[in-house]
C-alpha cells in the first residue's frame, strides 16, 4: 500500500492494546520533545496476549490504517504482542514509513545477568511467537545465557483495568516472579509494555524474596532511541522552535479511562477521542468526547 509523502511536521503514531504503550511514549516524549504524537489504546480489545494471532494482526492493521489516514510520518508498535504477530506485515504494507516495534529485551538481559539466568515476563502470545523464539535461540547460542520464559496470564489485564498497587496485582506478580527468583534469575526482562507501569509493585515483590540486586530490563528507552535514529536518517525530525508539540489520545474503550491513565501515569491531560475501529481496516472514525 502506498504512503502519501511524509513531512517532518507530521505526527508520530504510537499504539498498544491499551495503556501499556504509555511506558514507551514517556521515553519518546523525553527524547523527542518536539514531535507531535498520536496515541491509540485499543483497550476495547485488550488484552491481545490471549487472542489468536490473526485477530491481533487484524487489529494492528486497522489501527495502522487509522493512523496513516491521520497523516502520521512514522509508527511505533508499543506492544510486544502486536510486534511479534504483525510488524513484518506492517512493514510490507507501508514500505516507505519508518516503523519501530518492541521486543522483549533478551539481548540486554543476557548482557546484564551476572549468574547467567534471565527471567522473561511476557504474554502467552509473545512467548509463543516464532520471531521471539528465533531471537531467543540466537542469543542463547551467542551468549550461553539461560532464559526462563514466564507467560503472565491476566497480568496486562490486571494492570489495564485493576487498581495500581492492589493486593490482587501483587498476588499475581508474586505467582509469576517467585519461581523465577527461586530458579536463580538475577535479571528480569519486562517483555510487555504494561509491566514497567507497575515497576514499584514488582520491586516490592522481589524484596520479599531476596536482598540480591535484581536487574529489570525495560526497552522503552531503546525504542525511543531507535525512533530518533530512523527519523533522523529519513530527514523527518521535527525541528525545535515551531508551535509546541501536541499529544492526542484515541481509545476503542472509555475516553474517561484513557484520560485518567494519561493523568496518573504521565501527569498530562491531552485531548482524548473515542474510536470506532472496524476489525478490518475499513472506514475508521473518531468521535470527540
Ligand atoms: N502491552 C502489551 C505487550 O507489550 C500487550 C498486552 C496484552 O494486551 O496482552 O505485549
Amino acid at each position: 500500500m502506498s504512503t502519501p509523502s511524509l513531512s517532518p511536521d507530521a505526527p508520530v503514531g504510537i499504539f498498544d492494546s491499551g495503556v501499556g504503550g504509555l511506558s514507551v511514549l514517556r521515553h519518546i516524549q523525553a527524547q523527542l520533545p518536539h514531535e507531535h504524537l498520536l496515541y491509540v489504546a485499543d483497550s476495547g480489545f485488550a488484552p491481545y496476549g490471549d487472542k489468536p494471532e490473526q485477530v491481533v494482526i487484524e487489529r494492528v492493521l486497522g489501527i495502522a490504517a487509522f493512523l496513516v489516514a491521520r497523516g502520521v510520518k512514522a509508527l511505533v508498535v508499543a506492544c510486544n504482542t502486536a510486534t511479534v504477530a504483525a510488524v513484518r506485515i506492517l512493514r510490507e504494507r507501508y514500505p516507505a514509513m519508518p516503523i519501530v516495534g518492541v521486543e522483549p529485551g533478551l539481548k540486554p538481559g543476557a548482557a546484564g545477568t551476572r549468574k547467567g539466568t534471565v527471567g522473561v515476563l511476557a504474554t502467552e502470545r509473545t512467548l509463543a511467537g516464532e520471531k521471539f523464539l528465533l531471537l531467543r535461540d540466537q542469543i542463547v547460542d551467542a551468549t550461553g545465557a539461560r532464559f526462563l520464559l514466564q507467560p503472565c496470564v491476566g497480568l496486562a489485564d490486571q494492570i489495564e483495568f485493576g487498581e495500581p498497587g492492589s493486593p490482587a496485582l501483587e498476588a499475581m506478580l508474586e505467582r509469576y516472579i517467585a519461581p523465577l527468583l527461586a530458579q536463580g534469575a538475577d535479571t528480569l526482562v519486562l517483555g510487555c509494555t504494561h509491566y514497567p507501569l507497575v515497576q514499584a509493585s514488582i520491586e516490592r515483590v522481589i524484596r520479599r524474596h531476596t536482598d540480591e540486586q535484581i536487574t529489570l530490563i525495560d526497552t522503552g528507552e531503546a525504542v525511543a532511541r531507535q525512533l530518533a535514529r530512523l527519523l533522523a536518517a529519513a530527514g523527518l525530525l521535527r525541528p525545535a522552535g515551531g508551535a509546541p508539540a501536541e499529544l492526542t489520545g484515541f481509545t476503542s474503550a472509555s475516553g474517561i479511562a484513557l484520560g485518567a491513565a494519561f493523568a496518573s501515569l504521565l501527569g498530562q491531560k491531552p485531548p482524548v477521542h473515542e474510536l470506532a475501529l472496524a476489525a478490518t481496516p475499513t472506514n475508521p472514525t473518531g468521535t470527540h468526547i
